[in-house]
């Protein structure tokens, strides 16, 4: 079986490098022969291993197909000869691992500077402030004790929860309170239309991660990134995670703090692999903003700014019971807007009136329903 293994990797990957040189037609035969070698290992196979090497070539067929009426763009040394493969002469211009590189692809996702948003600035969620304390902050602030108790700084941690409350601040402050370089890229971002890019980029913003002392690597909308692996994925998307979960594995053997923060809405469209033990070992949930939080937002939506007596921010508090963070500044903004232009049109100094409130949360409703929120809590049932 190591022979015809050997083959169809030999293929995949000079299907690759023919993409990148602009070859369409040798592109397609290399996929071909790819597709050929997954049946081959596919016969030889039993059950889920034979089903996933027919669909591994199912996959090939298709973008065989696609290359037939492809126009590859040709990327930069592609008219190089076949001897110097255009792959080779990317890498060469790559960032450079303390993100100086000007030209390669990794760069554009770096954003390598410690963030100046603070845990303080995230208003209650004392729970999740906590376990993120616990499991992730501290072993990151005293490595010394963390690995004396056999427990190893960084890793990786998923942030799951609805929209717009808290996870991208949380992967922020986190990075700021262990003063770490924050590198940020989203899956749409990584994800790139051409065979091969995808995982090219997510390997070379990795390496330039784990190459600094210490690094929060924060990757947006995980779901859309490592999706769940099933018989109809495609090949990009089978290989993304597969090649995600290796580069992965290899970083936690290195002396490094790389912190892996992955956010996702979807929790339950991420591949079962990326949560097993060794890869994402922690899972937080950032709910919907308890009471003190959604106080903590209200209050500083309107700190210095004019309110009328009658403005009761502890009132509102309680009725946004089930507002997103997000949907909570929102309204308070909206609210915020809405005197701005009486006092235009008046002529008057702006305030905002008990008035406007109201006003505001009859035009802004929660964005999130008590049925995503059963989705969530169901999901923190069945997984842990
Ligand atoms: N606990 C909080 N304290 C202060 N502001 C908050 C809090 N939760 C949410 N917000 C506000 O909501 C906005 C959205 O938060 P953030 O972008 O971190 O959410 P998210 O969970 O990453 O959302 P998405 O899933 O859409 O990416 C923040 O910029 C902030 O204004
Ligand atoms: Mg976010």
């Amino acid at each position: 079986m190591g022979f015809l293994a050997d083959r169809k990797a030999g293929h995949e990957k000079a299907c690759e490098d023919a993409i990148r040189a602009g070859d369409a037609p040798r592109a397609r035969m290399h996929a071909a022969k790819a597709a050929e070698f997954c049946f081959a290992l596919a016969a030889q196979s039993q059950g889920a291993v034979a089903a996933s090497y027919a669909a591994t070539a199912e996959g090939w067929l298709e973008i065989a197909e696609k290359l037939a009426s492809a126009k590859l763009p040709k990327t930069a040394g592609a008219g190089a000869p076949a001897s110097t493969p255009a792959p080779e002469r990317k890498a060469a211009a790559a960032p450079q691992p303390d993100g100086g590189g000007e030209g390669g692809d990794g760069s554009q996702f770096e954003v390598a500077t410690v963030p100046d948003v603070s845990f303080d600035d995230i208003a209650g969620m004392d729970d999740a402030k906590a376990a993120i304390m616990e499991m992730v902050v501290y072993p990151m602030r005293e490595p010394d004790k963390a690995r004396a108790m056999k427990l190893k700084p960084g890793g990786g941690v998923i942030l799951y929860g609805p929209p717009g409350n808290g996870k991208t601040m949380f992967g922020k402050a986190i990075a700021h309170e262990i003063e770490a370089p924050f590198f940020y890229a989203s899956g749409a971002q990584l994800r790139s239309k051409w065979h091969g890019e995808s995982e090219q980029n997510l390997s070379r913003l990795l390496k330039a991660a784990s190459s600094r002392p210490v690094a929060v690597l924060f990757l947006d909308e995980i779901d859309g990134l490592l999706p769940r692996r099933t018989a109809g994925s495609s090949v990009v998307d089978n290989r993304i995670v597969t090649q995600f979960l290796a580069d992965v594995g290899g970083f936690r053997e290195s002396e490094n703090a790389l912190l892996i923060l992955g956010a996702t809405n979807k929790p339950w469209a991420i591949d079962e692999a990326v949560f097993r033990t060794g890869r994402f070992d922690e899972k937080i949930y950032i709910g919907l903003p308890d009471r003190a939080a959604r106080l903590g937002i209200v209050e500083r939506a309107f700190s210095g700014v004019a309110c009328e007596g009658a403005v009761d921010f502890a009132a509102w508090a309680e009725r946004l019971d089930g507002y997103s963070g997000s949907d909570i500044a929102g309204l308070a903004k909206k609210a915020r807007q809405i005197a701005f232009r009486r006092s235009i049109e008046t002529g008057e100094e702006p305030e905002v009136l008990a008035k406007d409130l109201e006003d505001a949360a009859r035009t802004i409703p929660s964005s999130v329903t008590p049925q995503m929120v059963r989705q969530y809590e169901e999901f923190n049932r069945q997984r842990f």
